[in-house]
């Protein structure tokens, strides 16, 4: 493209200059929404940490802000979570005033190499004016390490019933959680997983959240994991069961996936938004994340997606779909109804848009094979389908242009179909530099992020054995970058 910069998302999330890795300390306070990130300022590859720092009333609509958290000497600033204190447990408000807290980890490189293995640990730090400036806890770190190499990413959340906090934290090959009154003070649970669940790569980034189902609470832990990915790298696994302030039950220990793409990695929700459960991820995976050919930035954030729960055969599994929020974005929507696909249909060049950034949605009468080409004239393509043989969706990225950057890269990802329903729904992000899908109301989603010679602009529906599109929905989608 004629671009200054080439592969720059438009309504995802980037740093207008330099490298940013995992989304930290996503808070709604006031009615904005800030979402920190860890962040690189000298350099496009990883480096010593900072938070970064952006605002949103929307969530859609990102302003970058100063750089809210930096290296001291106790060490990197990693990930971590951020809270609002309505009770002023921490007693950092004065006067009345809320203070929002965030909890991260310190990682003490000078530690690190003295090969102690007590190197992170988590510490606090407080504003009182909104996010703008931060203070750091004089009693950092609140929690030492107590001899586990991998201490890390913790995610705090008010447990109501029992007036406490709850941190839920990574500890290598588990998850331990803690509790406190105010913050300062940490008194370990429990811990969960050593035995269950994925363990290709060490566990980073965890989540629990309660979310309803029939009525009843059941809670959701999430656990990134890089690498073991189920294509390759790093991806996020969950559990859902019961949590009752001390212990996680999981219901099942079969390991179910977040997202079978390779690009959401280190997701996690917001703080703060009442009975919505929003989660943001990085979308890169460390497989590669340090080479995609981007200048002078690396990296965004997946769409914010509201998270849910579905039955399917007496299982639950978690659901994620774009937030409603993303419909700022709309501009013309082409409907088109009853389309009988045999081999191809294209889309014609008056109802795309140049720019090629566009949100579709199909369902399908009956499940039969198809494929959904983006494509330029390069040759360059995306192609996204469903496998009729496999019951699986699939995104295969070989021949999307630049691909060379990582031998991994360029390959085809696919995720088995969860849902039994003999119909086929699905809604498909398309921006710049990555496509996310999200199908039969998010029970099986895909991230893959990808990096054409040129934009993506044409799109082509394909089907040898024939489908029938009861109603097909595109629309385009204006970008909310500056
Ligand atoms: C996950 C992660 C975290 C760590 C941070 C460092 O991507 O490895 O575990 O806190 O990135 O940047």
């Amino acid at each position: 493209a004629a671009s200054p910069e080439p592969h720059r998302p438009q309504y995802h999330f980037s740093p207008k200059a330099h490298w940013m890795n995992d989304p930290n300390g996503m808070v709604y306070f006031n009615g904005t929404y800030h979402l920190f990130f860890q962040y690189y300022p000298d350099g496009t590859t990883w480096g010593p940490m900072h938070w970064g720092h952006a605002t949103s009333k929307d969530m859609v609509r990102w302003q970058e802000q100063p750089i809210a958290l930096f290296p001291d000497s106790l060490g990197y600033i990693f990930s971590g979570s951020a809270v609002v204190d309505v009770n002023n447990t921490t007693g950092f408000g004065k006067n009345g005033q809320t203070p929002l807290v965030a909890i991260f980890t310190h990682h003490n490189p000078v530690l690190e190499k003295q090969k102690t293995g007590k190197h992170e640990y988590q510490s606090l730090a407080y504003s009182l004016d909104e996010g703008k400036t931060w203070t750091k806890y004089a009693g950092n770190p609140v929690l030492p390490n107590p001899g586990i190499t991998d201490f890390r990413d913790p995610k705090v959340r008010w447990y109501e019933p029992q007036k406490k906090w709850i941190m839920t934290l990574a500890t290598k090959d588990r998850i331990t959680f803690y509790s406190s009154p105010d913050l300062k003070n940490w008194t370990r649970e429990s811990e969960f997983g050593s035995t269950v669940g994925a363990h290709g790569g060490v566990w980073e980034c965890p989540d629990l959240f309660p979310l309803t189902h029939n009525g009843k609470t059941v809670w959701t832990l999430l656990v990134s994991i890089n690498p073991g990915g189920p294509n390759g790298g790093s991806a996020t696994q969950y559990f859902v069961g019961d949590f009752d302030g001390k212990t996680f039950k999981p219901y099942s220990t079969e390991t179910k996936w977040l997202d079978y793409g390779t690009d959401n990695y280190a997701g996690v929700t917001f703080s703060n938004t009442g009975n919505r459960t929003i989660l943001m991820g990085w979308m890169s995976n460390w497989q590669y994340a340090n080479v995609v050919p981007t200048d002078p930035w690396r990296s965004a954030t997946t769409v914010p997606r509201e998270l849910g729960l579905k039955e399917v055969n007496k299982e639950l599994f978690l659901t994620s779909v774009p937030v409603e929020e993303l419909g700022a974005l709309n501009q013309e929507t082409v409907l088109v109804n009853n389309l009988t696909v045999k081999d191809r249909y294209e889309l014609t060049a008056k109802t795309r848009n140049e720019s090629g950034l566009f949100r579709l949605e199909l369902s399908t009468k009956t499940a039969g094979d198809f494929a959904i080409v983006l494509a330029n004239e390069q040759g360059n393509e995306v192609v996204i389908g469903y496998d009729k043989t496999a019951n699986a969706y699939y995104i295969d990225r070989s021949k999307a242009g630049k691909t060379g950057f990582e031998k991994g890269f360029g390959k085809r990802h696919t995720a088995p179909r969860l849902s039994v329903d003999p119909k086929i729904s699905l809604t498909l992000l398309v921006d710049v530099a990555s496509v996310e899908l999200f199908a039969d109301g998010g029970l099986t989603v895909m991230t893959d992020i990808f990096f054409p010679d040129t934009d993506l602009t044409k799109l082509v529906i394909k089907s040898a054995s024939g489908i029938v599109i009861p109603a097909l929905e595109y629309t385009k989608l204006t970008s909310s970058v500056k």
